[in-house]
């Protein structure tokens, strides 16, 4: 397996791009997470969102959560997490450390909720799951938050995709089986999962911008050049035009969330 110095290559250094073209996760979809987190006990304790990057999702709870809520991001490539710190200078109870999955920054019981917002698949998982668990209180909420692109039902994200591979990028690591791996954690009690469907609409830089916050992407920028790479998204953009500088990317948005039994 790589370190985490390999892992954090792809993410030092792109923090203003990832910022502006990520997508951030559907209102619906969130709040239905935020409420199962305030649903039942625990009461009081912080929440940690892991892998934070640039505190999009961060961000996005703070504004569904009571402002009473402490809300800690952690995130271990320095960049990501200056941007991060720098975007919530005027909200309320919110701040970013650095720091990582394998060795969460947090006294045991801290915590009301631990999540990971399509973070979880760079985690040592084995290891962030038992240090969840030593950070959650009783009853406290895992949730593994993830979006991915909709291969299965959405052409101009095949199309994208055959042009990565046609230009030898390496493929995309397997997702992990989430589920399986929670139910095999004695720690966690019964898991729910959600799936929203979304094809999210982009003018062709927005998605130009989107395809190039990826590091697989970014693999074909180092071999062919920025503004080669920039030409062929545009053209793949103007195949899938739904309007005049429009589009419709699929994207599946998902959760597992579990809570910790007592
Ligand atoms: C795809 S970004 C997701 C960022 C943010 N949660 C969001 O939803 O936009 C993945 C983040 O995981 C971070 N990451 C990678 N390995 C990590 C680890 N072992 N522990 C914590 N975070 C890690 C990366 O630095 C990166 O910021």
């Amino acid at each position: 397996m790589s370190g985490i110095g390999d892992k954090l290559r792809h993410y030092e250094g792109v923090a203003k791009v990832y910022d502006e073209f990520r997508p951030t996760y559907p209102t619906s979809f969130l709040t239905r997470l935020s409420d199962a987190l305030t649903a039942e006990p625990p009461t009081g304790g912080t929440v940690y969102d892991i892998g934070a990057g640039t505190g999009i999702f961060t961000r996005q709870l703070r504004a569904l959560l009571s402002a009473t809520m402490p809300i800690v991001g952690v995130e271990p490539a320095s960049d990501m997490c200056a941007h991060a710190a720098a975007s919530v200078a005027e909200l309320p109870n919110i701040r970013f450390v650095n720091g990582a999955a394998e060795h969460l920054p947090a006294e045991d019981g801290a915590g009301r909720a631990v999540l990971a917002a399509t973070a979880a698949h760079w985690f040592a998982r084995a290891q962030f799951y038992g240090e969840a668990a030593r950070v959650l209180r009783p009853g406290g909420v895992l949730a593994i938050v993830q979006y991915f692109r909709d291969k299965e039902r959405s052409p101009i994200v095949q199309d994208f995709l055959g042009y990565l591979l046609d230009n030898d990028a390496r493929r995309p690591p397997k997702r992990p089986d989430y589920l399986a791996e929670l139910e095999a954690r004695p720690e966690f009690g019964p898991i729910e999962q959600v799936t929203d469907l979304q094809n999210l609409p982009l003018s062709f830089s927005q998605f130009v911008g989107l395809a190039l916050s990826s590091p697989t992407t970014r693999d074909v920028v180092d071999r062919l050049g920025q503004a080669k790479v920039e030409g062929d998204l545009m053209a793949i953009a103007r195949r899938h035009a739904v309007g005049e500088d429009r589009l419709a990317y699929g994207m599946v948005f998902q959760y597992f969330l579990t809570r910790r039994v007592s």
